[in-house]
């Protein structure tokens, strides 16, 4: 079986952490966020995942580099640059940016295609296809004759995955595609579905509904027929506002609610919130080991070669990656602590997140959904409020209310 999983945009709400890695190697619970997804479908049989990139430089410019902008036009006043030579240095600035991004992201596909043991390849968009244009483009890829479904996936949500269940679900109702949907509080940020209680045959699919139209929605998780493929045509379309509507007008359209938990990680709070679910889905798993001791509250994963000092109270609802190191006296919850970083004695962490190689200094308080870039220095005794601090950032005075430290 083969899937693709929808890579685009340049998950500006996950910032800063999306300027050091594309937002699908962002960690989560210790991994990149796209690799639970390819682990899972590895488990089900899936061969090949093609991940569908839409990163291109134009969209680098208008949409997701306000930050290098500023720190370029700060550089232009000070140094007397012209605004010619700077647009210019923005222009070449974004082009590498964003081939850096496709860059990374091959680099990352080489690697966990031989740790997996499973194909992964690129479909790379020249212009932004939606949600469906890039099944279209990667169509040859998808269908290799067996007739079998295949899977299509966001790249920001996080759930159990249970693809078997799925499967079975498809094979079960003789349709063409399933959905996969959940029940949310606030149903208007997502594309709602309404859906026969006993049989699963869905009635309406509505994108964004503007007034109520039901509690459960799309969670981003298909299994299609080759023959969803002739709907589609090589341009920019919404599958959810174009393809399942008129899926679902034929009643070829089915829904399965899915077990467990899910969450949409694309922003700070509900990566916090995604970690939690997570956290408590990997308890319940015998297999998985959680930290444990005196030292720990409620779930906490930590990785091997992470170390731990004495007198340290951590949980619930914490991950600290590997080389992190935790001196004596700290107290973490509700954090995720990235790879390399170092917390010194006594500093005390909520509701945050800690990039990659990042320092806090001692008997430092970082709390409210600070979240901390790649190799950002808190100095000791600083506070952070809430603060969003760009990579390579030296933090010398407290940060009173939330902020962007550029
Ligand atoms: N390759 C590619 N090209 N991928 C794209 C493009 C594009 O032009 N546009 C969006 N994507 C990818 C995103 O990276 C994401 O993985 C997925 O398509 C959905 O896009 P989002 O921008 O995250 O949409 P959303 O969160 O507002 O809504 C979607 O997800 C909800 C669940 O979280 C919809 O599918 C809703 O129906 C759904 O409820
Ligand atoms: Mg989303």
């Amino acid at each position: 079986m083969k899937a693709l999983i929808l890579v685009g945009g340049f998950g500006t709400r996950l910032r800063p952490l999306t300027l050091s890695v594309p937002k699908p190697l962002v960690d989560f619970g210790n991994k990149p966020m796209i690799l639970h997804q390819i682990e899972a479908l590895k488990e089900v049989g899936v061969t090949e995942v093609v991940l569908a990139i839409n990163y291109q430089p134009e969209v680098y410019i208008i949409e997701g580099m306000e930050h290098q902008l500023f720190s370029l036009s700060l550089l232009a006043s000070n140094t007397c640059i012209s605004v010619d030579i700077l647009l210019i240095f923005i222009l070449i600035y974004c082009w590498f940016a964003c081939f850096f991004v496709v860059q990374v992201m091959l680099n990352f596909l080489k690697d966990f295609e031989n740790k997996l043991d499973i194909k992964i390849t690129c479909s790379q968009e020249t212009e932004p296809l939606g949600t469906a244009g890039p099944l279209a483009l990667a169509r040859d890829k998808l269908i290799d004759g067996s007739g079998d479904p295949f899977f299509v996936l966001n790249s920001d949500v996080i759930s159990e995955y249970p693809f078997a269940e799925l499967i079975k679900f498809h094979k079960s109702h003789g349709g063409e595609a399933t959905i996969m949907v959940t029940k949310v509080d606030e149903p208007s940020k997502y594309g709602v579905v309404v859906m026969e209680e006993g049989t699963g045959k869905v009635e309406r699919f509505v994108e964004k509904p503007k007034i109520f139209v039901g509690n459960k929605i799309n969670a981003g998780i298909y299994l299609l027929n080759p023959s969803v493929l002739d709907r589609i045509q090589l341009k920019p379309t919404s599958i959810e506002k174009e393809v399942f509507p008129k899926i679902a007008d034929e009643r070829k359209l089915y829904a399965m609610v899915l077990p467990g938990f899910w969450m949409d990680i694309g922003q700070p709070r509900d990566y916090i919130t995604g970690l939690r679910l997570y956290l408590d889905s990997l308890r319940k798993k015998a297999s998985v080991k959680l930290a444990s001791g005196a030292h720990i509250l409620g779930n906490v994963l930590i990785h091997d070669s992470a170390v731990i000092g004495e007198g340290c109270l951590i949980g619930p609802d914490v991950s600290i990656g590997p080389g992190c190191v935790v001196e004596a006296g700290v107290r973490l919850s509700r954090c995720t602590v990235m790879r390399g970083v170092r917390i010194k004695k006594h500093a005390c962490i909520s509701s945050s997140i800690i990039g990659w190689h990042s320092t806090v200094g001692q008997w430092a308080r970082v709390e409210n959904m600070t979240i901390l870039g790649e190799d950002v220095h808190v100095c000791d005794e600083i506070y952070s409020n809430g603060g969003v601090v760009l990579p390579h950032k030296e933090i010398k005075s407290s940060i009173l209310k939330p902020e962007i430290v550029m």
